[in-house]
């Protein structure tokens, strides 16, 4: 099978320091202290060695569950946010038909529980009135506002439609095992569960049920992604030298770059249908490492598209940012440029070649382009879009992130931060037990909608 692997032959030049010789050392202690530290409970390393620890038993009960959801429902609404979400819409998106369901076995899918958009969520109630579906609500907590929210319209809409009893055969609830609102409301309602480990977080958890039920619902091969992740960790041991670890060299040179000022790093594509291994990827990183008043600000880019707005910034703007590319290698279709004798809108000079030609011949004049203009580019390679080639990838950035952000000094596996926004946003929608000292706020609020302003 074709390996991922990593080409850093555009951004070497670019710092000024031997990476293997001030980084390998200090790269294998932190690896192998990941590794000697995954029996303890609180390290949140669950993840290091799922794809070779992942239990067969629960394989076959996620790939059964999946099977009967696609036999029984033409849709199905996944809930979910963040690290509930993102992981398991990238390799959805990555495989599946841009239009056209191909499998007719294959269920619609839809996302819900990501926003508050109350006209999202309307128009969605609106297109499930006549379609026959079945629910998955994921939440680690079983707490987090959005996907409870959406979740609560939805058991209700499905009861409505259904009856309790029938609602609660369609739904499956991924959570934790004994804590939480979502554990309680399934327990108690007989709804089927899967249990997300207590040492994976959320956005290390693609190769849990998280990641899995909504993967296999969608039809896709789960053994092939976990095979995939089960390649790249071997390639990322403590025993790999330096040099053959690409996990090891990406978070080093990212380091690098880092202290040399780089600030940002632009993740791009040149195929849409990775669209969403670029968001899972920004929050991935950007959840990761922001804190302590550190960390490289993941920003993402899809090519050749925002070269047309963003490239100019890239090019000529303000050099704090450095580039990584997904280069996809192969299509799965064949599509070329037809010839034209009249040749009026002179591409004749493209007669008969493939599209992923020309896409590549721009990824790679971008390339030098963006070379030339002082952007350091670290290109990724990605030989197929299939399951195993995305395992590994997502293994690979799983475990560079985690890398990155003990370089940078950091909790890869926490976020304080976030709990931020949703202590004043609590506060002042007055749920018992927050309180903002931010009083004005309130007073803002109340006057506005006082004066009708909002709703
Ligand atoms: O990565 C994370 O931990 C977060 O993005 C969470 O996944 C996200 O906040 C959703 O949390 P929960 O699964 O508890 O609803």
């Amino acid at each position: 099978m074709s390996q991922v692997h990593i080409n850093t032959q555009d951004a070497k030049p670019f710092v000024d320091t031997d990476l293997a010789e001030k980084y390998s050392s200090q790269v294998n202690e932190i690896i192998k202290d990941m590794e000697q530290s995954t029996d303890d409970p609180g390290s949140f390393l669950g993840w290091l060695n799922l794809p070779e620890e992942i239990d067969n038993e629960l394989l076959e009960n996620i790939e059964t569950t999946a099977r009967a959801f696609r036999d029984k429902y033409d849709s199905v609404v996944f809930i979910g946010i963040g690290g509930s979400y993102l992981g398991a819409k990238a390799v959805i998106h990555a495989l599946s038909p841009f239009f056209k369901k191909k499998d007719k076995n294959i269920p619609d899918i839809y996302y819900a529980g990501h926003n508050l958009d109350e006209d999202y969520h309307y128009e969605l109630l609106e297109e499930l009135e006549d379609k026959d579906y079945g629910v998955v609500v994921i939440s680690k907590s079983g707490t987090t506002t959005e996907p409870g929210i959406a979740f609560r319209i939805l058991k209700q809409h499905l009861e409505r439609k259904v009856g309790k009893e029938e609602a609660a055969k369609r739904i499956i609830a991924i959570t934790d095992k004994e804590k939480g609102a979502l554990r309680t409301l399934a327990n108690q309602e007989g709804i089927k569960t899967f249990v997300i480990p207590d040492d994976v977080g959320g956005r290390y958890s693609v190769l849990t049920p998280v990641g899995l039920v909504p993967i296999a619902i969608a039809g896709i091969n789960i053994r092939d992604l976990i095979e995939g992740a089960e390649n790249m960790r071997h390639t990322t041991t403590s025993d790999i030298e330096f040099e053959k670890n690409p996990a090891a060299i990406y978070a080093a040179l990212r380091n690098e770059l880092y202290k040399q000022g780089k600030s940002v790093e632009i993740l791009g594509i040149y195929n849409s249908k990775l669209r969403y291994v670029t968001e899972w990827w920004k929050q991935l990183f950007g959840e990761s490492e922001g804190k302590e008043g550190k960390g490289i600000f993941p920003a993402t880019v899809e090519f050749t598209t925002d070269l047309h707005s963003l490239g100019q910034y890239i090019q000529e703007g303000q050099k704090m940012h450095f580039e990584t590319i997904i280069s996809l290698y192969s299509t799965e279709n064949c599509l070329t440029v037809p010839s034209n004798e009249e040749d009026l809108d002179n591409l004749n000079y493209l007669s008969e070649k493939r599209i992923h030609e020309i896409n590549i011949m721009a990824e790679a004049g971008t390339r030098l382009a963006h070379t030339d203009g002082d952007v350091p580019n670290i290109c990724l390679a990605l030989p197929a879009n299939n399951a195993y080639n995305l395992g590994q990838l997502i293994y690979f950035f799983e475990k560079a992130c985690a890398i990155s952000g003990k370089l940078l000094g950091v909790n890869p596996f926490n976020q304080p931060g976030v709990e931020s926004y949703k202590n004043n946003m609590f506060a002042l929608l007055q749920k018992p037990g927050y309180e903002t000292d931010s009083e004005k706020y309130l007073d803002i609020i109340n006057e506005q909608r006082k004066d009708n302003k909002f709703f």
